[in-house]
């Protein structure tokens, strides 16, 4: 992210299944007026708290629901869609309809996310809810209409002791820029 904002002027941004909130954060910390929007309530709490806790809260506006049924309302020209560790969250119907979405931001606007892919699976007993692991040239495709600023398919080792021990996911990283002369 720090590598991100250095490269572009501070704007709007949405922040997509947002989390607890790491990224709008520091958005909001360097300028970027922040819409972060996610689905779980304990992660939307969490990042009102730390939102009043740093004095941002007027610069991130927080939503708690589905990030397709956010869009569908929102009509603001974004200047950056961070979609990190979202896209492996949405069946295929939500992840189209995402990407359509991606597609129609203005032009010059950067969407940059991550999501876990489908070459390393995922092991049985990793207890989390219902992921959708698609492979990286599946992501590829998607983004292929957007200019490529940064790609990258790598391996995150983890562990989560007691539950699961030591074992690996296939990733993408990715940040792609809408070009000025579609
Ligand atoms: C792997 S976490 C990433 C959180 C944050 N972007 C980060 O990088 O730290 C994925 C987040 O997407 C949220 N999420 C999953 N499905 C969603 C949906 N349909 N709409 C909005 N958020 C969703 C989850 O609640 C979770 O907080």
């Amino acid at each position: 992210m720090p590598a991100l904002v250095r490269e572009i002027s501070a704007g709007i941004a949405y922040d997509l299944g947002a989390g607890e909130g790491r990224n709008a954060i520091y958005l909001a910390r360097n300028g970027w007026k922040v819409f972060a929007v996610d689905s779980d309530r304990t992660a939307i709490e969490r990042l009102k708290r730390s939102a009043l806790r740093e004095g941002l809260q007027d610069r991130i506006s927080i939503t708690q629901g589905d990030a397709n049924e956010f869009l569908r309302r929102s009509i603001l020209p974004v200047d950056l869609v961070l979609l990190y560790g979202l896209p492996h969250c949405l069946s295929g119907r939500s992840f189209g309809k995402l990407i359509e979405w991606c597609a129609c931001v203005k032009p010059g606007a950067i969407v940059a996310g991550s999501a876990l892919t489908a070459e390393a699976g995922m092991p049985s007993n990793h207890m989390t809810g219902r992921l959708y692991l698609r492979k990286a040239a599946v992501y590829r495709r998607q983004f292929s209409r957007f200019k490529e600023l940064l790609w990258q398919e790598g391996e995150i080792h983890e562990s989560h002791e007691p539950l699961v021990g030591k074992h690996v996911h296939s990733a993408i990283w990715f940040v792609c820029r809408r070009e000025r002369n579609e």
